[in-house]
């Protein structure tokens, strides 16, 4: 049987994974690709972590470039994560004309269309479906399965720490602090939690699927992002009194000419099967001309469900190998000549609805103020609560609009902070809700 000699750069979490199917399903994996995959180097700085895997003498090494730079290396697997060392190494095997795997959302994000363009040049291919949605096959469905569709929006849980983070503040009443450290503890989070919680990670990955749904350069600039730091228990609190939970979502829509990104903590209603996503489960909804809704769920991090989205692409890099059909499936679904630089419409111009929260005095003309300032905006308003009791002379208005232009709410927000009877920041978050859209 043809060897395939694979070269693993990171042995963290995931590598560690993927090292482990490779080793242990060794026979399994041969019988069904029908070539033996060979895991000939493994490189790592910490040579001193114990793995809990006993490797042959001579694989793990800790000089990666001894590893792209192997003539007998097939396939490179990038696991080190981060932008910089990633990135020159997936070049230099690139180079190498050595296959490469990645997971690296961060580094396709920012430098997919550097990367993508050096592999057609060199005729190598570039997986990565374990750069979105852990073991969920987004990026199959969306560049092999829905090849005939249009597509026309995608809505995604992309991140399980914040997934972990607002779902256990809402089932079980943890705090932010304990919830984040639970899911760091987990193997979920970043090294750096913070590309987690302020909505970084999640814009990495729908820049990637923005790209292969819509045929457009990978662009992450102009996608809004906005983390769930802000989110409070309170908000999490009347969201479910109004039949909403909250969730940080992914969303864009595909709108002829420009492409609708963004990246916010949504209420959605119960009844969108996204809201009964929790814990660090990832989904997301694929919207095509043919096949309306599809739903892919799933775990969207930890050490063997990503592991799995890697083995997965090996067997598909492999099995190219195997009948000299490399390049088969292009990059990033269209071919490279037809991907085009499709502009991201600023989110001042979106159009959605909206649920508010003011914290105001008490007292005759309060409303009048607020609702005046939004009547000015053109903001029309779905319904008004007064929320409970007061609080050092405060009570909790919250408003529900409907379909509204971000750039009016903004203005209009601006002016009601300024208000003497508005006593601290007010809240706002968006919400999905096909049902209401007038
Ligand atoms: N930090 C990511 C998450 C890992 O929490 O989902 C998977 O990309």
């Amino acid at each position: 049987m043809r060897k395939i000699n694979i070269g693993l750069l990171g042995c963290g979490t995931v590598g560690t994974g993927v090292a482990r199917i490779l080793l242990e399903k060794k026979d399994l994996i041969s019988s069904r690709i029908g070539a033996v995959l060979e895991l000939k180097y493994v490189a790592d700085l910490d040579t001193s972590l114990d793995r809990g895997i006993k490797f042959a003498e001579g694989v793990f090494v800790s000089d990666a470039s001894k590893v792209v730079d192997d003539p007998e290396i097939d396939i490179i697997i990038e696991l080190i994560g981060g932008e910089k060392i990633a990135k020159d190494l997936i070049l230099r095997a690139i180079d190498n004309k050595k296959q490469i795997v990645t997971a690296n959302k961060a580094l396709l994000a920012s430098s997919g269309n550097e990367i993508f363009k050096a592999a057609g040049v060199k005729g190598v291919d570039v997986a990565y479906e374990a750069s979105v949605g852990g073991c969920m096959p987004v990026i199959k469905s969306i560049r092999e399965s829905l090849i005939g569709n249009n597509i026309s929006s995608m809505t995604g849980i992309l991140n399980g720490t914040c997934n972990y983070i607002l779902s256990k503040i809402t089932d079980d009443g943890s705090t932010f602090e304990a919830a984040l450290l639970e899911a760091q503890i987990k193997g979920f989070a970043e090294a750096d939690p913070t590309l987690d919680i302020e909505g970084l990670d999640t814009a990495h990955k729908l820049a990637v699927i923005n790209s292969i749904a819509y045929g457009m350069e990978i662009n992450l600039k102009d996608i809004y992002i906005e983390g769930i730091s802000k989110i409070t228990p309170l908000d999490i609190e009347f969201a479910g009194q109004f039949g909403y939970r909250i969730k940080l979502l992914a969303i864009s829509k595909h709108r002829g000419n420009f492409v609708e990104a963004r990246v916010h903590p949504t209420m959605i209603p119960f009844r969108n099967m996204l809201s009964n996503v929790n814990g660090s489960l990832n989904a997301v909804t694929i919207t095509g001309d043919d096949v309306g809704d599809i739903l892919l769920y799933g775990k969207g991090a930890g050490m063997m469900p990503t592991a799995s989205a890697i083995i997965s692409d090996i067997a598909d890099l492999a099995r190219n190998i195997l009948c000299g059909s490399v390049g088969r499936v292009p990059l990033l679904s269209c071919q490279m000549t037809n991907i085009r630089s499709i502009p991201i419409l600023p989110v001042d111009e979106i159009l959605t609805q909206y649920y508010f929260r003011f914290s105001s005095q008490d007292r005759p003309g309060v409303l009048s103020k607020i609702s005046g300032i939004l009547g000015k905006y053109g903001i029309s308003l779905k319904s008004v609560h007064q929320k409970g009791r007061k609080t050092n002379g405060s009570v909790p208005i919250v408003m529900f609009t409907h379909l509204c232009r971000e750039e009016d709410v903004r203005k209009a927000f601006d002016e009601i902070s300024k208000l003497d009877v508005v006593s601290s920041k007010p809240a706002l978050i968006r919400i999905e809700d096909d049902s209401e859209e007038d």
